[in-house]
């Protein structure tokens, strides 16, 4: 199925409360999360900031997105495409997705927290213009540090 996935046709589209346990397992499989998908929900329902998003195609879940977005700044909580769709450009639709939110939001600054080990997320990250600001001693459950990354628009 995945080969037949067309770009054009992608669409990123606001998550729904019955999208939340696709998302739940997304998170558990991309992330090394122990958030239950039931946290997710909560956010989603009772955050009067948070923003959830999903990229689909027809009844294929590409990825999600997962924001606070707290007036001129947006904090990235997750960012996630399926395993088997890593590597083909989807990331980089999604963020371009997030940085145009960013604009017609005039959105000042997003931010965002990533472990020392995500090589990938963080070469990611740096190629929309993210920095490197500080280290977040012990941020995960197992102990790993985070990278804080900046972007200012
Ligand atoms: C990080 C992630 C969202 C990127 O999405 P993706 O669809 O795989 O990435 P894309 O194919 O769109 O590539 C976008 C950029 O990411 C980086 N990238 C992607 N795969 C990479 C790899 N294997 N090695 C190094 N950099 C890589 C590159 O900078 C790439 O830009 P380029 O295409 O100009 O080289 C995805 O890999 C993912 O879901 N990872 C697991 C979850 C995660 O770690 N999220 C971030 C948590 S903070």
């Amino acid at each position: 199925m995945d080969a037949e996935l067309s770009k054009e046709k992608v669409k990123v589209l606001p998550l729904e409360k019955n999208d939340i346990y696709v998302y739940g397992s997304l998170m558990r499989k991309t992330l090394k999360t122990v958030q239950c998908s039931d946290d997710y929900l909560n956010d989603l329902t009772s955050n009067a900031f948070s923003r959830y998003f999903k990229m689909v195609e027809g009844g294929t879940f590409i990825g999600a997105l997962s924001i606070w977005h707290v007036f001129e700044d947006i904090q990235i909580l997750t960012i996630g495409i399926c395993p088997s769709l890593q590597g083909r450009g989807f990331g980089n639709q999604l963020m371009l997705f997030l940085l145009d939110y960013a604009k017609m939001h005039a959105v000042e600054r997003l931010s965002l927290e990533v472990r020392l080990s995500n090589q990938v997320a963080i070469q990611f990250y740096e190629k929309f213009g993210f920095k490197k600001e500080a280290i977040r001693k012990n941020y995960y459950n197992d102990g790993e540090d985070a990278h804080l990354m900046v972007k200012y628009v």
